[in-house]
């Protein structure tokens, strides 16, 4: 399964993967220069699933690369920091951009990030979740520094995929449904 994950600079994206893939933390910011690359194997009823995960730069001037990206991908996490107004306004754009540049089956997962920071939040979870109801997305908080929620949201959207490919939702034969189907 082939997912993308976008959102602003510094909300915490390249954290939640690099916790989610090698439980790893890092407190110092660097930046993403255009895409990074990370994939974990996951086991659900005795069927293992490889997800492939594609964590693309915020900033504004690597947009025209990391665009590039969104093709093929079964599902992309659009993410958010809780504690940073701007961040959870800009979730709208990142929806655009996913609608005008993936598959048209692309399950978008909502994702508010930082929850360790409770003190500092600006964004509450109803918010973001009503948020999700609205557009038909999925919704979970995380916390990329305890680890908060990374499995839960991961989990619930492979399962959601396989209910969908169980439906013969995806074009299975098509490269850009961002499944690839193994041995
Ligand atoms: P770009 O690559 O520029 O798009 O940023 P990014 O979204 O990948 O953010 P990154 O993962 O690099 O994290 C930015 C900063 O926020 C770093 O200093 C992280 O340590 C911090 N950070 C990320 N996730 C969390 C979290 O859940 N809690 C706290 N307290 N800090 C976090
Ligand atoms: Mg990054």
């Amino acid at each position: 399964f082939k997912y993308i994950i976008v959102g602003d600079s510094s909300v915490g994206k390249s954290n939640l993967l690099m916790k989610f893939a090698h439980n790893k933390f890092t407190e110092d910011y660097q930046a993403t220069i255009g895409v990074e690359f990370g994939a974990k194997n996951i086991e659900i009823e005795q069927q293992i699933y490889r997800v492939q995960i594609w964590d693309t730069a915020g900033q504004e001037n690597f947009r025209s690369i990391t665009k590039a990206y969104y093709k093929n991908s079964v599902c992309a996490m659009v993410v958010y920091d809780i504690t940073n107004d701007n961040s959870f306004k800009h979730v709208q754009n990142w929806i655009e951009d996913i609608r005008n540049q993936s598959s048209k089956t692309v399950l978008i997962i909502l994702v508010g990030n930082k929850i360790d920071l409770e003190d500092k939040r600006v964004i509450s979870y109803d918010e973001g979740n009503e948020f999700a109801m609205k557009n038909g997305i999925i919704f979970g908080e995380t916390s990329a520094k305890t680890g908060v929620g990374i499995e839960e949201i991961f989990y619930k959207s492979i399962k959601e995929i396989i209910k969908n490919m169980n439906e013969n939702y995806y074009e299975l034969s098509s490269e850009t449904c961002g499944i690839k189907k193994g041995n």
